[in-house]
């Protein structure tokens, strides 16, 4: 890769190097190992880690090496406040192309007409979509967290929650949405915003069902892609965009982008808001700034434009098909092994497993994984007693296998070296665990074999 960048050669003279951002990126990391080796050494450390390590967690993706270049950029140094063209401070003519770029990019890639790519996380996303379309003290109606619904909407624990009154569909006795509920919740709370999404729902959300819902009330439907916006961008699951009024996701967890989050709306953007004030872009401008965030991150920005590009491209494409494909073994296999998986399988990037009947708890399991190099996060499962620390349950996810090549085959192995782990995990109480270190040494190599035949670009030498 060029270090530098050169300017046209002058007629009659060499080309003038000029210090550009990869000069300034190379610059930096020498800089840090000689002045601050033991940051350098973590940062490294985790370089490796992520290469010698099965990563199954559901809401990550790897960032291509371009888009943590563009994260990492000059751009960190601006400050600006506002939209391109109204800005409040001056120096962001490069940055005001590149947040056009990025805008432009996510329209195209979701076939969206309105983006905003200021939000520094899903949660300010949401947030600042329900502070757009919600008055204070008005009504939401979303997922139940421990039916697999997401925190900002509405849970207690966040400020959605406490600020506007929050209602809670569940699920029904398969573990699908129940969405007679959700019309019979509807129609005796009248939100103002019907959520439709989730983060640990491994099946079809149907955005269109929802929709008639939010409209024989005549609420707004917000649709929350957190955890599908790469297979909705790449047409492996139906996308709201022209159904719900507006979408929300992160751009980290299946975009292959830079921690973030992003707003989109189709055909309905410039549509009145609440009380006709004002269309639904004008809202969300005004939501994201000034009323819910201050400046933009504009390297964030700009890693964002990168992954947009990336996601448009065929190969992303294939990877979200394998996606789907690796999630399916996935969940047969753990089947066959005798898990129980919440909804009998997914249809998506997620597997949920009930680990209850086994006597594990999810903080048990994930420690024990972690000890032989496999992620999977703990989660709490529909009717689980214990504690969201603890949880019953174990989320999987394949976006991260796909994107390093493993394909159904190699995705049953990871499910087999799992339930090697698990199968001799002694838990110790609900929180501490032993795993029998011989099956804990052949898991390692397993995982290590695997890690190699598909590596993570761009690591350095293996873990010893
Ligand atoms: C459905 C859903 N919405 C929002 C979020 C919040 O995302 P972020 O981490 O970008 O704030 C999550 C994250 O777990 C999620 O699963």
């Amino acid at each position: 890769m060029a270090t530098t960048q050169t300017r046209a050669v002058p007629r009659g003279g060499a080309a003038v190097a000029e210090p550009g951002q990869a000069e300034l990126l190379r610059v930096g990391m020498e800089l840090l190992h000689e002045s601050d080796p033991g940051l350098a050494k973590l940062l490294d450390a985790e370089v490796r880690a992520q290469r010698d390590t099965l990563a199954m967690i559901a809401s990550a993706s790897l960032a291509d090496p371009s888009v943590l270049a563009a994260a990492g950029s000059a751009l960190s140094n601006v400050t600006a406040e506002g939209y391109p063209g109204a800005r409040y401070h001056p120096g962001a003519t490069a940055f005001d192309q590149v947040e056009e770029l990025a805008v432009a990019r996510a329209k195209r890639l979701f076939g969206a007409r309105y983006a905003n790519v200021q939000p520094h996380s899903c949660s300010s996303a949401n947030l600042a979509v329900l502070v757009a379309l919600i008055p204070p003290g008005g009504t939401l109606l979303g997922l139940d967290l421990d039916s697999g619904g997401h925190l900002s909407h509405g849970s207690p624990a966040s400020v959605t929650g406490r600020h506007y009154r929050a209602v809670h569909y569940g699920l029904d006795a398969t573990g699908r949405i129940d969405y007679a509920q959700v019309a019979e919740l509807a129609a005796k709370h009248r939100p103002h915003v019907l959520i439709a999404g989730a983060s640990a729902y491994p099946r079809t959300l149907d955005f269109s069902r929802f929709r008639a819902i939010a409209d024989s009330v005549g609420a707004y439907l917000v649709a929350d892609i957190s955890h599908i916006a790469g297979l909705v961008a790449a047409g492996r699951h139906p996308s709201p965009i022209d159904v719900a009024h507006i979408t929300t996701t992160s751009t980290y967890k299946q975009l292959g982008g830079p921690r973030g989050g992003l707003i989109l709306s189709g055909v309905e953007h410039r549509s009145p808001g609440p009380g006709g004030r004002d269309t639904l872009e004008g809202l969300i401008q005004r939501a994201v700034f000034p009323q819910t965030q201050g400046t933009a991150n504009p390297a964030a920005v700009a890693a964002k434009a990168r992954a947009f590009a990336l996601a448009a491209q065929p190969r992303f494409r294939r990877t979200m098909r394998r996606v789907v494909s690796d999630a399916a073994a996935l969940a047969d296999e753990l089947t066959r092994l005798g898990y129980r998986i919440l909804t009998g399988g997914t249809d998506t990037h997620m597997v949920v497993v009930d680990l209850r009947e086994r006597g594990l708890t999810g903080l048990v399991a994930e420690r024990a994984l972690e000890e032989c190099r496999i992620l999977a996060n703990r989660n709490r499962v529909p009717g689980d007693d214990q504690p969201p620390m603890v949880a019953g349950g174990l989320r999987l996810g394949t976006n991260i296998l796909a994107q390093r090549g493993l394909g159904p085959d190699e995705t049953r192995e990871c499910a087999r070296l799992l339930h090697a782990v698990l199968d001799a995990t002694t838990p110790l109480g609900a929180t501490a665990h032993s795993v029998d270190p011989e099956t804990a040494v052949e898991v390692r190599a397993g995982v290590r074999a695997l890690c190699e035949r598909h590596p993570v670009p761009a690591a350095g030498p293996p873990i010893s």
